[in-house]
């Protein structure tokens, strides 16, 4: 079996195998916009003589991390391998190479999000953001006395509104760590509405705020359920706004959403117990590859001194002062001791420090230090992943 990068021929056989994998053939004209963020050698395939049986590429993203700085990101996506070839080492194989395509391209982060959570922790990956989905019976739905009503809500045309949409996404991306910058051909993508993306539902529908948008579809007839496609806010009056006008929709029974495990939802109605959580899971997974450059980059809550040993990483002194880190190789003594994943998990400040030491995989002898390593990396914002990929 021979790896290599791919060449324009091969993009047929691409299509059948991540097809044949993920178990849905995608438009031609949606893995043409996803191939227009595939950089030159970025996209690897494996053959066993003509036949292409793995095949991986890595998008240019970019993401949003906590304290507002957006870092050039590798996004791994399309991985698939043939059926009758797995469990032989190629997606190890192709992953070798990302990697070190991705170093040399001098990329800092590497990004995915994952098909089963058991694939990824080995090659150095971490759940970065969490993400639950949530259904909330309207009928019932209440607004507090206190939550305003600050209105502004017009239904609208989707295709009539994407650069309306496009510029408070971006609004939104910019203050939201996981926020990743959209192109205009994933714009085009998603707001081509094509049949075989709906899910077995409606065409799209639109509520639009001035700082804040709805897509959503209608599943089902009798009762007839919403479902949130995108919920973009960019302030919390038009958070509130957009909740008043869905939870206002008369004939729907339900309204469903894949939210962030912090949403306010909850918070806004005098039964709270009517927001209910129907599923959960990872969402944006991250392989911190330039871990000086990633650590600087972003903001942090408190200062701290501390020597951080990270398996396959290396050894750093990170100096926290009013909120901005220098981080630089060391050979002090470590403080803590963790995986490159458990980094990657920390990194947007999604997941604590607190739980991987119980779990031994972060490790100090100082169990102060590692509350206030916890303290240091909490988001101040909740992360939440721009968009799948
Ligand atoms: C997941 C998939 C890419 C694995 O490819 P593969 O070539 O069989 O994987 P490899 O043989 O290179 O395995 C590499 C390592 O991952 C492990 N692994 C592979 N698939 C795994 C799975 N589904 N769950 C847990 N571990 C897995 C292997 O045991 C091996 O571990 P080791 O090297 O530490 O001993 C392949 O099964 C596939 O195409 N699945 C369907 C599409 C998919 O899920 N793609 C991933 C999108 S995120």
């Amino acid at each position: 079996m021979t790896l290599a990068p791919s060449t324009d021929a091969d993009w047929t056989a691409m299509a059948l195998l991540g097809g044949t994998a993920f178990g849905e053939i995608g438009h031609p004209d949606s893995l043409a916009a996803w191939r227009t963020m595939v950089p030159d050698g970025g996209a690897l395939v494996v053959r066993d003589g003509d036949d292409v049986v793995g095949q991986c590429f890595y998008l240019n993203l970019s993401l949003t991390v906590s304290g507002g700085a957006v870092l050039p990101t590798a996004g791994i996506s399309f991985v698939a391998v043939a059926p009758t070839h797995r469990r032989r080492g190629i997606l190890r194989m192709m992953y070798t190479e990302l990697h070190r395509r991705i170093a040399d391209a001098g990329l800092p982060i590497a990004a995915l999000t994952a098909s089963e959570g058991g694939i990824y922790g080995r090659f150095g990956y971490g759940p970065a953001t969490g993400k639950q989905l949530i259904t909330v019976d309207r009928r019932f739905a209440e607004f507090h006395a206190s939550v305003s009503d600050p209105g502004g809500v017009r239904l609208v045309k989707p295709t009539e509104h994407r650069d309306v949409f496009a510029e408070i996404y971006d609004r939104w991306r910019l203050q939201t760590p996981g926020g990743l910058q959209r192109p205009s051909a994933l714009w085009d993508d998603l707001l081509a509405d094509r049949e075989n993306t709906r899910d077995g539902c409606s065409e799209l529908f639109a509520f639009v705020h001035p700082d804040g948008y709805v897509l959503y579809r209608v599943h089902g007839n009798d009762p007839m359920t919403i479902r949130i496609w995108e919920l973009v806010a960019a302030t919390t009056d038009a958070q509130v706004a957009l909740w008043r006008a869905l939870l206002g929709m008369d004939l729907m029974e339900k309204v469903n959403i894949w939210t962030h495990p912090d949403d306010v939802l909850p918070q806004l109605l005098t039964n709270p117990r009517l927001v209910r959580v129907t599923n959960s899971t990872d969402d944006l997974w991250l392989r911190i590859m330039d871990i000086p450059a990633a650590l600087e980059a972003r903001g942090y809550q408190e200062d701290l001194d501390v020597v951080l040993q990270v398996a396959d990483g290396g050894r750093f002194a990170l100096q926290i002062r009013d909120g901005r880190a220098r981080c630089t190789p060391t050979d002090a003594p470590a403080d803590v001791a963790l995986d490159l994943d458990v980094l990657g998990s920390l990194y947007l400040g999604g997941y604590r420090a607190e739980g991987f030491a119980t779990a031994n995989r972060l490790r100090s002898n100082d169990s102060a230090l590692i509350r206030r390593l916890g303290g240091a990396f909490a988001g101040e914002v909740p992360a939440v992943l721009g968009y799948g990929f």
